[in-house]
């Protein structure tokens, strides 16, 4: 999808140009501290150029889920993605504290001068936003000479007048795309359009009937596909493998089972397991075949991850999402440590998409071996699966 970027944007002196961006980052529950801040550096490239061609950026995003209840969302105010958004960015980013369209914005809008920076409230604060009501929107809009859409998370929202009616109450006026996204455009219509191959995808996770439309556009085009994660014991029990006590919903068994006639061929089930005591999870062992009651699948076996390191190195495109293991807990952790080593040394084409996938790869210290690690979660899928975006319909064509 060949959409008009920033770079088709010269001379912004004097501009005021209105920045979506997916500031929606994971948060500490206990003290609302910023526990990922990938989301906001990855803005950086559009803002910066933006500044550098002499604008304005007034910058918006959500956070989280607010509930529309003062205490349970004052976590989700935006000071303290303000506050590290200055200090990525290098210089100070205004923040306005009242309605995120009141009085106290337009103010704050209309004072900004070239090269500052404002960040209005979180935007779902406001209950229009998920509505996509014009009069919200229109009065977003009359703050913007400029719409730049660097939000790729959030792309697949249709609702959110932020993504959608903002940009359609501009026409008329440059409505571009920034850098990031671009950039995840681009790599994965590469991705789906004319991979290197042998060209191999993995996915893990916890369920497959989010994940039926995922796996169905991707068949179409790997070579091959790896199964681990809790979806593997899904696949398992509908091949009527013995999985024991691991948890797994009828109606995931359901979504696994019009997949099985791809099994042994397309797809490759694990052949072992991790799995530990359902009662506190302290001791580990590996089944092979079935899985004795009392025990649940927690990470992919020794002689699984071999295989698929094995199939990592002899591919040419890896796409991944959702960890193969429950990561979290270092005990199991080694499926998904081993997949994101063995896709770091591999010299492919190495893509990750899914929030989960994406922080395991960074927290293992492996995302600067990536070709691209995604800012995608839903929209990640939502984009492969091939979903026409709205957000991006009102996007200028280059
Ligand atoms: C995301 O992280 O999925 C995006 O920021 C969109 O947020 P949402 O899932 O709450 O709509
Ligand atoms: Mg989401």
């Amino acid at each position: 999808m060949a959409k008009k970027t920033i770079q088709q944007l010269s001379d912004l002196t004097g501009k005021k140009v209105l920045v979506r961006v997916d500031f929606n980052v994971p948060l500490d529950k206990a003290t609302g501290d910023i526990s990922n801040d990938r989301r906001i550096r990855a803005a950086l490239p559009t803002v910066k150029d933006l500044l550098s061609k002499g604008a304005a950026v007034i910058a918006m995003s959500h956070l989280g889920r607010p509930k529309g209840e003062p205490a349970a969302d004052k976590n989700l105010k935006m000071d303290k993605v303000a506050a590290r958004f200055g200090e990525l960015l290098g210089r100070p980013v205004k923040k306005t504290s009242g309605d995120v369209i009141g009085p106290e914005a337009r103010a704050a809008a209309l004072a900004l001068k070239p090269g500052e920076v404002l960040l209005l409230e979180n935007l779902r604060f406001d209950a229009r936003e998920q509505k996509n009501d014009k009069d919200f929107a229109h009065a977003i809009a009359a703050l913007g000479d400029v719409y730049v859409n660097d939000a790729f998370g959030t792309c697949h929202n249709d609702n959110d007048a932020s993504m959608v009616a903002v940009p359609a109450s501009m026409k008329g006026k440059p409505r571009v795309v920034g850098v990031l996204v671009a950039r995840e455009l681009e790599i994965i219509d590469g991705l789906m359009g004319n991979p290197k191959r042998p060209f191999l995808a993995i996915m893990g996770g916890a369920k497959v009937s989010d994940k039926v439309k995922f796996i169905n556009a991707l068949l179409v085009k790997v070579d091959h596909l790896l199964i681990g994660g809790k979806i593997a014991y899904a696949f398992l029990k509908a091949r009527g493998v013995d999985v024991g006590s691991t948890k797994v919903a009828d109606e995931e068994v359901a979504a696994a089972r019009p997949l099985l006639d791809r099994v042994d061929r397309t797809i490759t089930l694990p052949v072992d397991y991790v799995c530990a005591k359902s009662e506190d999870f302290n001791s580990t062992r590996v089944f092979e075949e079935a899985i004795p009651s009392g025990w649940e699948g927690v990470d992919i076996g020794p002689k699984t991850l071999a295989h698929y390191a094995n199939k990592i190195r002899t591919s040419a495109t890896i796409i991944w999402n959702g960890p193969v293991g429950w990561f979290e807990k270092p005990a199991f952790a080694a499926g998904t440590k081993g997949v994101a080593d063995a896709m770091a040394q591999s010299g492919a084409v190495t893509i990750v998409g899914g929030g989960e996938t994406a922080e395991a790869v960074e927290e293992f210290g492996f995302a600067d071996k990536m070709t691209h690690v995604s800012t995608g979660g839903g929209a990640f899928l939502a984009y492969i699966e091939g979903r026409e975006f709205a957000s991006l319909a009102q996007c200028d064509e280059r």
